[in-house]
């Protein structure tokens, strides 16, 4: 049985500071990788770029980290990562869940701005992990984009309406 955790937006704080190092670190050796720390923050400074991260309250390192660019009316999944030894206990799923809750509460930062309609995000053709848990959330394949990535895999591109 896994502790709730609690999911919280990133907020520059040396404590946050601190969590982002250390999960970035580790993110680094996933296939392909990610952005290292320094491009994380230097995206943070657009405000469309919301990080959010989830950790438990016995512990002090985050558990998962999402990023995310938060547009007019839809929002791309930039990345979503677990620590790996916290793999297959529904903390991919419950940072997506409470992503989405997000997503339906919070207009953007534009005056006037709706909650987002949308839900985008591109994953590695290869990633059968990543690709089983959106497909679990209803998200729908819109297509594949050929050698999307640095390194000559295809991208697999999904959508999901963000109140299913
Ligand atoms: C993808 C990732 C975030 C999933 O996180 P997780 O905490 O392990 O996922 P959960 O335990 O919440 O599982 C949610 C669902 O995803 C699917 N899933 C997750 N891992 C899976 C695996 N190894 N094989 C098959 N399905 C898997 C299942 O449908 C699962 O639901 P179920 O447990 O009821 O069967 C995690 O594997 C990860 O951090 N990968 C590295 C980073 C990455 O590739 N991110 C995506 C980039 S686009």
């Amino acid at each position: 049985m896994v502790e709730s955790s609690t999911f919280e937006i990133y907020r520059k704080t040396p404590e946050h500071v601190a969590g982002l190092r250390e999960i970035s670190a580790l993110w680094r050796h996933e296939p392909g990788g990610f952005w290292t720390f320094d491009q994380v923050i230097g995206a943070l400074q657009r405000p469309a770029v919301k990080l959010f991260f989830t950790s438990a309250p016995s512990e002090n390192r985050w558990q998962a980290a999402v990023l995310a660019d938060v547009g007019p009316y839809s929002a791309d999944l930039l990345y979503i990562y677990v620590r790996p030894e916290l793999r297959r206990t529904g903390i991919g799923r419950n940072a997506m869940e409470n992503l989405f809750t997000w997503l339906s509460n919070n207009p953007g930062d534009q005056p006037g701005s709706a909650p987002k309609e949308e839900l985008l995000l591109e994953v590695r053709l290869s990633n059968k992990p990543a690709i089983a848990m959106y497909e679990s959330f209803g998200m729908s394949r819109v297509c594949v984009r050929k050698r999307y990535y640095a390194d000559g895999e295809d991208g697999l591109v999904f959508k999901r309406k963000v109140k299913a």
